[in-house]
């Protein structure tokens, strides 16, 4: 009975703890220490240095371009880099001197840069022929951007895919690691995991050190996000987005992507132009709030490349969008 009495006690003391950890998490959510990695509001600037060349799926980059956003508020941008394409025994020496251009004119204008390897497909389709082109490029990199302030931040593997599981990057970041930590022993440095940098993925990556910041990207629903593209594998049709079922659902995600206790950083969240602007904005103020709220830095899809935040033709934010992702 004594026992009985001391489990239902046990029992009650336990609710009390709950209750007791769910208001305390109401009010002050989990946060992480990502005050350290020098990332507030960042935007991708995607479909310029990792389309197959500079120009090919959209207008090059520009100082004009640069001064816009870092007027608007941001203070880092993300650099896709398809580096893996324009190798051929080290990096195309014109190429990266486009690369490190274009790093120093942020950095000149007050901005963070995170030099990111995308769009690296012949790794995806046959990591063992190309991990040591892996290496040889982030080696490189390591040497080239050797004595750089810590306004630059190295993401090692864009959205690791297909034959590139979670465990393959994994050997992957170990085998570049200890040779960028070497030159470069107190630079942040992103690592995501497989199946194209999914929540879940990164949920199962293991503590990795100081200075490293675990990434995910998040689009859901994909209908909605990516509705009425040519370019997607599947077409999706107009549909908009808001009820509060959907708003729980996307609060949920990254409430859960919070579990993790390394920093995190949300590297890619975005809607199209094409969907309803009234859906657009809510997703997007919704999924950056519930980010901020959580501790985690983030990063907006994109600049361009059909998820705008501008009309190009007037270089105003598209309406509603500025207190969407920025207020
Ligand atoms: C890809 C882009 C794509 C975006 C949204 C990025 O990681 O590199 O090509 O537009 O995700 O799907």
């Amino acid at each position: 009975m004594e026992r009985i009495l001391f489990s239902l006690h046990r029992l009650r003391l336990m609710c009390l703890q709950c209750s007791i950890a769910a208001i305390l998490y109401a009010t002050f959510p989990a946060t992480h220490v990502l005050a350290d990695m020098p990332v507030g509001r960042c935007i991708n600037i995607g479909n310029a240095l990792d389309a197959p060349f500079e120009g090919a799926w959209g207008p090059a980059i520009t100082e004009h371009d640069l001064d816009w956003i870092a007027g608007a508020g941001f203070d880092t941008i993300r650099l896709p880099v398809r580096f893996g394409s324009h190798w051929n025994g080290r990096i195309w020496p014109g190429f990266l001197a486009r690369v490190e251009q274009v790093v120093l004119q942020a950095q000149e204008r007050g901005l963070t840069v995170i030099l990111d390897l995308h769009h690296f497909d012949e790794l995806m389709a046959d990591p063992d022929t190309y991990a040591p082109v892996f290496v040889a490029i982030w080696a490189e990199l390591a040497d080239r951007f050797e004595g750089h302030d810590e306004r630059l931040i190295f993401e090692l593997l864009n959205e690791p895919h297909d034959r590139v599981t979670t465990a393959r990057a994994m050997e992957l970041y170990q085998s570049v690691l200890p040779l960028i930590r070497r030159k470069h022993p107190d630079r942040w440095i992103i690592i995501g995991g497989g199946d194209m940098n999914s929540l879940d993925e990164m949920l199962t990556l293991p503590e990795m050190g100081p200075n490293i910041a675990l990434t995910f990207h998040y689009y859901t629903p994909i209908q909605f996000t990516h509705q009425q593209q040519a370019w997607t594998d599947q077409y999706f049709p107009p549909t908009s987005w808001g009820s509060a079922f959907e708003r729980s659902a996307v609060r949920a995600d990254i409430a859960r992507a919070a579990r993790s206790d390394m920093p995190l950083f949300l590297g890619e969240f975005g809607v199209v132009r094409k969907a309803d602007t009234a859906s657009r904005n809510a997703w997007i103020e919704t999924v950056r709030k519930q980010a901020e709220d959580h501790g985690m830095s983030w990063c907006y899809w994109a600049y361009g490349a059909g998820f705008d935040l501008r009309d190009f033709r007037g270089y105003e934010w598209y309406p509603g969008l500025y207190r969407a992702l920025m207020e």
